[in-house]
């Protein structure tokens, strides 16, 4: 029996979960630790939300709240989404709890103490209008590396973690305006001493799945530089030095903390000594996004304090929704908390496993997921199981029939039973959980033709022998799929076990074993249902319907919208502009007074036609001289088709709201 140290990444307490956080780390990190926990190995799974650092104080900026209220409201939401999916973590705790705080600041003294964290003066971006420094997502530019739209302290595009000052043509978020660079001090971790030290640990652990092994690779060809790893904010842990009042340790030099400090409260609870899992084997559990920071930083701080560095890290590709970049800014994204209001979490559970390997982005679209659940969960694992019960009620009073004299095809068919628990297990134990999957879903598939071409429903008048035999394995094969689905599914997995009175058969060893002759088994209840097309075009509705600009520059708010004045004008006189193709000079009456407004209407009006025309437009745009002419208003008309508005049944003078 072996101890196995799962994590899986921490979230960000700043929003709920999605489809794209279970496929990427909690769902593999579920199956493996439900895996190993059934070959009998001793598995400490933990998790906790990752509650300092920008993307927390930004949203608490914005909600004019305190970060520890959005915080707390977000751990809340995580953990019912975290449980509704069933992911069987032994702890999951809080990065504001303060045995956390304690272990983060220790550790940090021990690598200053080792002199691996050191103080140096620095320059950073700091926005004087706001009156502070712009750490990390408190700036947004351009990624000096790659030309992409970035934050302050990552560039999704190239995956690269960035300085603030990295970034080209700065802004700050909260004011937009462009920071100034203003001098102060930080501590830094002396990332480039381990330059050597990381470039073994990537190239000598053959754990490391290729993608993480590429990235770690290309970045460490570019050399490691000393990292900073504080900041001037309020929002955070302090740095545990008297001379350093008002730094915070960064959020990325305590998170990985949350591994620890989450153990180390199951310890508590659990009076077992976490460090012996993580002595022996650890498995982290990530998003592709974050490669960079556990490749690197992690067993670089790990090494400096004197600790053993993770055996694997597990980093999932991206998932699209509908073709489509997910956003939650844009609500482009299905929330887990929407689906299992409409679905069983395990369904998601098993369209998220075998869609794609998890080393490769893939795509969630509803129609598709309506299309495996009902050709394969229904109408492959769902069907065979409904036959092979209600066949067993109907025919052998409910219990598992003689085996006697196997034909061939019961032998190959037996065969292939015996062959898939080990086939599927090793698959899961290399992590190749899509591979393992679909096995189950091929025996299920090689049980269903087994069945037809068996024909029981008349074997049993003309070869009663026969169709025992039939009904004999297919129990076998419901047995063994109640076993090896236990870690993709819990919930149906459980349901088959239940329907086959085998409820205490929890290990993947039990897989191997026939039940009986003369085993009873529960009445069959439906399992697997079709999804009605229905139902997935009211989910596509619901997506497109909620869709919404992400650019909030783009939109203005109500005050600022209130500032426009716009009147209802005649047109009392118009003229050419000499020398302009476009432009008309035009004498608005707006009620108290005429206004003389430069058009560019002459392509689309001739100067009568204008003559006496009630037109909308805005009288209190700062004057302008367009072509030498004065201008003092603008009318409201079509960009494209530069068509005037007509509110001729308006007053002149009348101000629009
Ligand atoms: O990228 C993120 O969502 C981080 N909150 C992940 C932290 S994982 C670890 F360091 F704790
Ligand atoms: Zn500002």
């Amino acid at each position: 029996m072996s101890k196995i140290f799962i994590s899986c990444a921490l979230p960000y307490a700043n929003g709920p979960c999605h489809l794209g956080h279970l496929r990427s780390t909690y769902l593999p990190a579920d199956i493996y630790a439900r895996y190993n926990r059934m070959v009998g190995n001793d598995v400490l799974f933990v998790c906790a939300t990752d509650e300092h650092g920008t993307p927390i104080a930004v949203k608490a900026d914005k909600e004019n709240k305190k970060p520890i209220e959005v915080a707390k409201r977000y751990h809340d939401m995580i953990v019912r989404d975290v449980e509704s999916c069933n992911i069987s973590l032994d702890n999951f705790t809080r990065t504001t709890d303060e045995a956390h705080y304690k272990i983060a600041q220790d550790f940090f003294l021990e690598l200053y103490d080792k002199e691996l964290i050191y103080k140096k003066d620095i320059r950073q971006l700091y926005c004087e209008n706001c009156s502070k420094f712009l750490p990390d997502r408190y700036v947004e530019g351009t990624c000096s590396f790659c030309g992409a739209d970035a934050r302050g302290d990552h560039c999704e595009s190239c995956g690269r973690h960035l300085e603030p000052t990295e970034l080209d043509d700065p802004k700050c978020l909260t004011c937009a305006s462009t920071p100034v660079i203003k001098d102060t001090y930080q501590y830094f971790f002396a990332l480039s001493n381990f330059q050597k030290d990381i470039e073994n640990y990537i190239s000598n652990n053959d754990n490391l799945p290729p993608n993480v092994k590429n990235y770690a690779s290309n970045w460490l060809k570019d050399g490691l530089e000393d990292w900073v790893l504080t900041r001037d904010m309020d929002w955070g842990i302090p740095v545990p030095l008297d001379e350093a009042k008002g730094k915070v340790i960064y959020v990325w030099g305590e998170a990985f903390l949350g591994y620890i400090s989450s153990a180390s409260q199951w310890s508590k609870k659990s009076n077992k000594k976490w460090e012996e899992y993580w002595d022996e084997d650890v498995i982290h559990f990530i998003g592709k996004d974050i490669i960079y920071h556990h490749a690197i930083f992690w067993p670089a701080l790990l090494k400096g304090y004197g600790c053993k560095l993770p055996d694997n890290i597990y980093a999932g590709e991206f998932l699209s929704l509908e073709g489509e970049k997910m956003s939650t800014s844009k609500n482009w994204v299905v929330w887990i908390s929407d689906f299992v209001k409409s679905f069983d979490s395990d369904l998601l559970r098993y369209y998220l496993t075998i869609n794609a390997p998890l080393n490769k982005d893939t795509d969630f679209s509803w129609d598709d997921f309506q299309r495996r659940n009902n050709d394969e969960l229904a109408d492959v694992i769902g069907n065979f199981l409904h036959r092979t019960f209600t066949f067993t009620h109907k025919y052998f009073n409910g219990e598992i029939p003689d085996y006697i004299n196997p034909s061939r095809e019961d032998k190959y068919f037996e065969d292939a039973l015996n062959k898939t628990p080990s086939l599927v297990g090793d698959l899961i134990k290399d992590l190749k959980f899509r591979e393992a999957l679909i096995e189950i879903f091929k025996i299920a598939k090689i049980g269903n033709k087994y069945f037809n071409d068996q024909e029981p429903w008349k074997a049993v008048k003309e070869n009663p022998e026969q169709a025992a035999n039939t009904i004999y394995l297919s129990n076998q094969l419901s047995k063994i799929l109640a076993i090896c689905l236990k870690p993709y599914l819990p919930k149906k997995a459980d349901e088959i076990a239940s329907i086959l009175n085998l409820e205490n058969s929890n290990e993947w060893k039990d897989a191997s074993v026939f039940m009986p002759t003369g085993h009873s088994i529960s009445k069959a209840k439906p399992l697997f249902k079709k999804i009605e097309d229905d139902v997935i075009e009211k989910e596509k509705e619901n997506l497109y319907e909620n869709l919404v600009s992400d650019n909030m520059s783009d939109l203005i708010t109500i005050d600022e919208f209130a500032k426009v004045d716009i009147r209802i004008g005649q047109i009392k006189e118009a003229e050419k502009i000499e020398k302009s193709n476009k432009l008309l000079k035009l004498q608005v009456d707006i009620g108290e007074k005429t206004i003389q407004v430069v058009a560019g209407l002459a392509q689309n009006y001739s100067t009568d036609e204008l003559l006496n025309q009630k037109v909308a437009v805005v009288v209190n745009l700062q004057p302008a001289k367009l072509f030498g002419t004065d201008s003092e208003g603008m009318l409201l008309a079509t960009e494209e088709s530069v068509a005037l508005l007509h509110p001729d049944e308006c007053n002149v003078g009348e101000k629009l709201m």
